[in-house]
Parts: structure tokens; sequence; C-alpha cells
């Protein structure tokens, strides 16, 4: 079932609660909550504060997308604020099979990230563990970017090794997903989709969010999923 994950990271942070819930109202059925350290990448976002905040704006998931080095050591502070879903990735995390077991001792479900140069392949014996993987469409760092073309092969090549090996991972993509690109990655078998700009940008967050929810879902029908 495909689902709109608004990202604020391109709402008005001075009301967050307000974007929030006008996503909320537009069909967003799960809040995407970006956290940059300024090394991984380069920008700096937000941490357990304002999830803890958000927490009690929303009964909506959080779905925490970590674009920071050493996540271990946040792990626990991202349970305690209130997190449900938190994904690392997979280019921060060199021993990944231990932060996927620390995500899920904390009562959290893990996903892993992929950069747009990292080879879905890669991640082939952990997907069993993984509730979601997240296929990056741009560089991680900022909202508001092109979507990259061949993301699509990763999302096909994902839903491809997950119907082969009988896996029930959910495939998640980030980066440029807007008004021309949600039909192509929900054909191409994602069905979580995050959207930033798309969302909060411009215009009205509720309106935004439920137009691109009904392009995903006409995709959807036309394609089978
Ligand atoms: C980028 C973030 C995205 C961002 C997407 O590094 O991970 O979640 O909000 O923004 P749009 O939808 O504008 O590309
Ligand atoms: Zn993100």
């Amino acid at each position: 079932m495909v689902e709109l994950l608004p990202s604020i990271l391109s709402s008005d942070f001075a009301h967050l609660a307000d974007d929030v819930a006008a996503a909320e109202r537009g069909g967003g059925t799960v809040i995407h909550v970006d956290v940059m350290d300024g090394h991984f990448v380069p920008n700096i976002t937000l941490g357990p504060p304002v999830v803890k905040s958000l927490r009690k704006a929303t009964t909506l998931p959080l779905d925490c997308h970590l674009m920071i080095y050493n996540p271990n050591d946040y792990i626990p502070a991202f349970a305690d604020a209130g997190a449900n879903w938190v994904s690392v990735h997979y280019e921060a995390c060199p021993h990944l099979h231990r932060t996927i077991e620390l995500i899920h001792n904390h009562g959290m479900s893990a996903g892993v990230v992929l950069n747009p140069a990292t080879r879905v392949d890669v991640l082939l014996d952990i997907l069993p563990m993984l509730h979601h993987v997240l296929v990056m469409s741009v560089n991680p760092g900022f909202g508001g970017q092109k979507f990259i073309p061949f993301s699509l092969d990763k999302i096909r090549r994902l839903a491809e090794i997950r119907k082969e090996l009988g896996l029930q991972f959910r495939i998640e993509v980030d980066g440029g997903v807007a008004h021309d690109t949600i039909a192509q990655v929900v054909q191409a078998g994602a069905e979580l989709l995050v959207a930033g700009s798309a969302v909060f940008g411009s215009g009205n967050a509720e309106q935004n969010a439920r137009e691109l929810l009904a392009a995903a879902r006409v995709a959807a029908s036309e394609s089978g999923s």
C-alpha cells in the first residue's frame, strides 16, 4: 500500500505542529524527520529534543532518517524522544549489524538508507532484519533537489530481490519526489514516499499532500500494486 511521508525539512520550523497537522489532514501517514550532523552531510538540522516535541504534536509514527556519523551514540536518545522508525546510512555504519540490533533493542523499527552511488546488493545479507530500505534519489543534505533517474533501477532491483527471497521489508524513496516523478517511483515498486518541498515548499500543505497521494494511488492501481 502506498503511503505519503511528509518530510518536515521543508516545513516552517516556527510552526512545526501546524504544518504536521496540515500534512496529516492531507493524508500523510508517517512523519519523516531528517537528522543531519554537518559531517556526514553538509547541513545541520535537528535532534532528539525536536523529536520529543513532535511526539507531543502528532500520533503518527515518526520516521527518523539519521544522516549522521556514529548513530549508535544517539539511538537511545531517539528512542527516549519517541521515534518509531530509525534508518541509518549504509555509508556511515562500519558495523551495520550491530547498529540494527541496537535499534531493535530500543523497541524501534530499523531501516537502512543507500546513497545514490551505493549498490542495492550490499544489503543482501541484512535484508531479513529490516523493516524498510530507503533509496536516496538525491544526494542527502538538502530539500528541493532534482530526482536522480537511475534510482528507479535501484527500486526495481529491491522489489525483485524482495520477491525472490520472500522478504517483507518495505521500499522507501526520498528526494525529488513530486508531481512529475511520483508515478514513476510507484511503478518501480516504492511504497513509502517521502516528499518535502512538494508538500511544504509552496502553497497549501494539506492540498499538496492530498494531490500527491492521489497521484500515487492512481499509479499504484495502474501497476497493480
Ligand atoms: C534530503 C532529505 C529529504 C528531503 C527531501 O537529504 O533526506 O528527506 O526532505 O526533500 P525533497 O522532497 O524536497 O527532495
Ligand atoms: Zn530524508
